[in-house]
Parts: structure tokens; C-alpha cells; sequence
């Protein structure tokens, strides 16, 4: 073992980053789905990007019970910035929508027990076109620390992507330097989709990084989204882990575009995902059932299981993907496990999914006890060989806690392969269906 540290110590092996941040996935709160880039305050005086929005998603992560479940950081994406920099070449914020500055907005976060965050970008301009860190890096790096800021999320518009290699571990170092530790967020791979972004070179030097596109008010959106993970054509959901994490963008529940149903999709694929758990949405506006899936301590406590594992795709059958996601406890080289079984169909009635518990994996000898995460119901203790039947709504979500129950392994537990579901689909008896 020291052997295999010592090595890679002097061969310079690949590791990833390691500042001590985010062990687990980040939670909190981002502007960008929800409030874009409003920047007229007269007109939209409650939703404009300004210390006053910050300030009261920060009071409502405190009041609505979200900083009590584990949301904790408060991060202000594009358009903050003022168009130019100051006399010293220092970034400023905006005067008018940040008239405190942002030390007083950082301060004010800080009291409430929690973290801020910030947006810049890579090139020459952010995505909205205010000044970007190229050829200013050690500088707003710099800046960034006096202000206290704990996470930066660091977009890649109007820069050249082919330099992302150099440029981004360019600016971690300056981060690093500055002594304060800060969670580094990279827009670095949703720039090169489509050209093989080299996860092992973003993984040394990001805590997380934006995979894909980002995410709109929809279902097609998430439903996108979700394939691009489950397919993982560029391998990058091994590259997951304690510290570094791939990031499908920010929750979108409680906005307009999804069913209850599709924002426990959201909430359920992310949770396996081991995905960031950042919402954009308003929280002073929060229906209660969506709050209701936001908050769900279940699903939580699989987003942020300490072996920081991210699901898989085990099967596709009939519009039912199953996601299979390895947690704790363990036992004998055996893991707990969380299923979610996606259905896609948006045909009106529940699909009924029966199989035996070994069909997905699931053969340790002693058994399982089963947990439906957004019923909040125990389903009972299964052995790998009983049969487990339950119904998944449409484009809905069932997600299951499957807790290994412990008992002596005899030799090796049976071994299984990933097997077939039987599918049902109530009212459709007699009919003809490309299933
Ligand atoms: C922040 O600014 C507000 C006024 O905008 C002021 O009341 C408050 O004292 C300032 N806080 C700090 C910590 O400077
Ligand atoms: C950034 O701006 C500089 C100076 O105007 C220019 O030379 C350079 O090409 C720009 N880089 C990108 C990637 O647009
Ligand atoms: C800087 O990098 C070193 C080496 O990876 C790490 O040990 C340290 O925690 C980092 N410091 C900060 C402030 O990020
Ligand atoms: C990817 O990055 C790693 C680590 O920085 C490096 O060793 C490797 O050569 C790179 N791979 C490619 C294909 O460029």
C-alpha cells in the first residue's frame, strides 16, 4: 500500500483534486434557471439579479427548513458584475443592484450559518457579456478570497475551448494560492461535448464540473439530460467521488415546467446521480408539494452517502430504465443499494414492474428491506430470489432504498447477472403496441 503511494507520488500519477471540500455532493441554492439575467430593477424589483434577491434566498434556505436538511450554499451566477473594472483592474459589482458590495452580501450569508458562492467565466466575457478572469486570473482570485467567497463556478463563453486544459488548472492554482479554501466549479467539459474532454485532467483539478448542456424549465430538458448520464459515452461516471463530482446542472423543482411526478424524476435521478443538489427556483414561492420533494430526507441521505458512488444505467426495457446505485451499509464486499426505476412512457396509467431481487443484482444471501423514498413506506424484507411488484407512474419515478439485512454470508452469495423485468400495462389488454 505504501509501496502503491509512494509510487504514484514519484511517477506523478493522476489523483484528483484535494482541497478538503464537498466530501459530498454541494447543496444549495443558484440565480441562473430561475432568474436568468434580469437585470431591470425597476420593473422586477422582487426577481432582478441584486443583494436583494440574495439576501432573501439566503433568509428562506433558514425559513423554509432547506439549510436544516443540508442546502447550504448561496451562489450568484451571471450578471452581478458592473460592465467595467475598477481604477485598480478589480472586478465590482454592479453599483446600483449591489450598492453594499459584495463582502456585505458574503457577510450577511455567512451569519445565516452558510456559504456563498460566485460566478465568473474563463474567456474574455461572461456569458452575459460582463468582464471575464483571461488575463486577470490571480487578481479576481485574489479578490474572490477577500471576499470571503467559499465556491466559485467558473463558465467557459467567449474563451477557446482547446486551451480549457491549461486555462482552467491555471486559475485553480490561483485559488488555491490565495490560502482560502473555495469549491471550484468548471463549465470546462459542456464546452467540448461531441470532443472527448479528458475527465481525468478535469478531475485532478475541479470539484465539479458541468457535463452537458444546461437545463431549461421542461421535461424534454431533463429528459435529455438524464440520457446523456445514463448513456455516459465519455466514461466520466466513474470519474465520480468524494470531492469531484459530475454536475447535470441545477434542480428545476417548484418552477413551471414539471408534474409532481417529474420533479421526483428530477430529485430521484440526481440523488442516484450523486449529483450537486442545487435548486434555482423561488423560494419565497415554493408549492408546498414541491417543497415537500425538495426536502425528503431519504432522498438526501442517498444524494450524499459517504462512498459518493454514481448510479448506472443496468437496463432498458418497454420506457422503463432502472438506475442502480451501490450505498451504505455494507457488509462482506456487499453494498446496499438504491434503484430507481424511470418511466417514460407519458401514456396515462402506471406501468407495473415486477422481478425477482437477483434479476437486478441484488443476491446477498441474508436478503434486503425495502424502502419506497417518496412514499416514505417500508415495503418490506425481500430475498434475492422473492419477487418485488410495484408501479411506476407516468414519466414518473419510483426510488427505492434496498438496505442489506445482515446475517452470516454461508461461502459465496448466488451469483446473478442483470436480468428482465415483467412489465405490465394495465389497459392495454387486447391491444397491439410496440412495447
Ligand atoms: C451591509 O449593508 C447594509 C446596508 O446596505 C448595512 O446596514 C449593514 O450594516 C452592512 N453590513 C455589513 C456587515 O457591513
Ligand atoms: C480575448 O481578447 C484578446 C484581446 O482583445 C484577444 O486577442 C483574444 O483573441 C480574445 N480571446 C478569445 C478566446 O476570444
Ligand atoms: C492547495 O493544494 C494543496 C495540494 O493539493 C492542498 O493540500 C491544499 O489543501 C490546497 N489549499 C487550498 C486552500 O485549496
Ligand atoms: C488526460 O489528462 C491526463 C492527466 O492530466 C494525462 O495524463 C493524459 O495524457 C491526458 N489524456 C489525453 C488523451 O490527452
Amino acid at each position: 500500500m505504501l509501496w502503491i503511494l509512494f509510487l504514484s507520488t514519484i511517477l506523478g500519477l493522476s489523483s484528483s483534486l484535494e482541497n478538503g471540500l464537498v466530501r459530498t455532493p454541494p447543496m444549495g441554492w443558484m440565480s441562473w434557471e430561475r432568474f436568468r439575467c434580469n437585470t431591470d430593477c425597476t420593473t422586477y424589483p422582487e426577481d432582478c439579479i441584486s443583494e436583494r434577491l440574495f439576501r432573501e434566498m439566503a433568509d428562506m434556505l433558514e425559513v423554509g427548513g432547506y439549510k436544516e436538511v443540508g442546502y447550504q450554499y448561496i451562489i450568484i451566477d451571471d450578471c452581478w458584475l458592473d460592465h467595467t473594472r475598477d481604477k485598480d483592474g478589480k472586478l465590482q459589482p454592479d453599483p446600483q443592484r449591489f450598492p453594499s458590495g459584495i463582502r456585505n452580501l458574503s457577510d450577511y450569508v455567512h451569519k445565516l450559518g452558510l456559504k456563498f458562492g460566485i460566478y465568473e467565466d474563463y474567456g474574455n466575457l461572461t456569458c452575459g457579456g460582463y468582464p471575464g478572469v483571461l488575463g486577470h486570473m490571480e487578481t479576481d482570485a485574489n479578490t474572490f478570497a477577500d471576499w470571503q467567497v467559499d465556491y466559485v463556478k467558473l463558465d467557459g463563453c467567449y474563451s477557446d475551448p482547446d486551451t480549457m486544459i491549461t486555462g482552467y488548472p491555471e486559475f485553480g492554482r490561483y485559488l488555491n494560492k490565495t490560502g482560502r479554501p473555495m469549491v471550484y466549479s468548471c463549465s470546462w467539459p459542456a464546452y467540448q461535448i461531441g470532443h472527448n474532454p479528458n475527465y481525468t485532467a478535469i478531475s485532478e483539478h475541479c470539484n465539479l464540473w458541468r457535463n452537458f448542456d444546461d437545463i431549461e424549465d421542461s421535461w424534454a430538458s431533463l429528459l435529455s439530460i438524464i440520457d446523456f448520464y445514463g448513456d455516459d459515452k465519455d466514461k466520466f461516471g466513474s470519474v465520480a467521488g468524494p470531492g469531484h463530482w459530475n454536475d447535470p446542472d441545477m434542480l428545476i423543482i417548484g418552477n413551471y415546467g414539471l408534474s409532481v411526478d417529474q420533479a421526483q424524476v428530477q430529485m430521484g435521478m440526481w440523488c442516484l446521480m450523486a449529483a450537486p443538489l442545487i435548486m434555482s427556483n423561488d423560494l419565497r414561492k415554493m408549492r408546498p408539494e414541491f417543497a415537500e420533494i425538495l426536502l425528503n430526507r431519504d432522498a438526501i441521505k442517498i444524494n450524499q452517502d459517504p462512498l459518493g458512488v454514481q448510479a448506472s444505467r443496468i437496463l432498458r426495457q418497454g420506457y422503463i430504465d432502472v438506475y442502480s446505485k451501490p450505498i451504505l451499509p455494507s457488509y462482506q464486499n456487499k453494498y446496499s443499494v438504491a434503484i430507481g426505476f424511470l418511466n417514460r412512457w407519458t401514456s396515462g396509467t402506471p406501468i407495473r414492474v415486477s422481478f425477482a431481487l437477483s434479476e437486478l443484482g441484488l443476491n446477498h444471501p441474508s436478503g434486503y428491506s425495502a424502502f419506497d423514498i417518496f412514499s416514505g413506506k417500508p415495503l418490506g424484507n425481500f430475498s434475492p430470489k422473492s419477487t418485488f411488484t410495484a408501479d411506476v407512474n407516468p414519466s414518473g419515478f419510483l426510488l427505492v432504498r434496498f438496505n442489506l439485512l445482515p446475517g452470516r454470508i454461508r461461502k459465496t452469495g448466488s451469483r446473478s447477472e442483470i436480468g428482465k423485468l415483467n412489465l405490465q400495462f394495465p389497459g392495454l389488454t387486447g391491444w397491439k403496441t410496440e412495447l
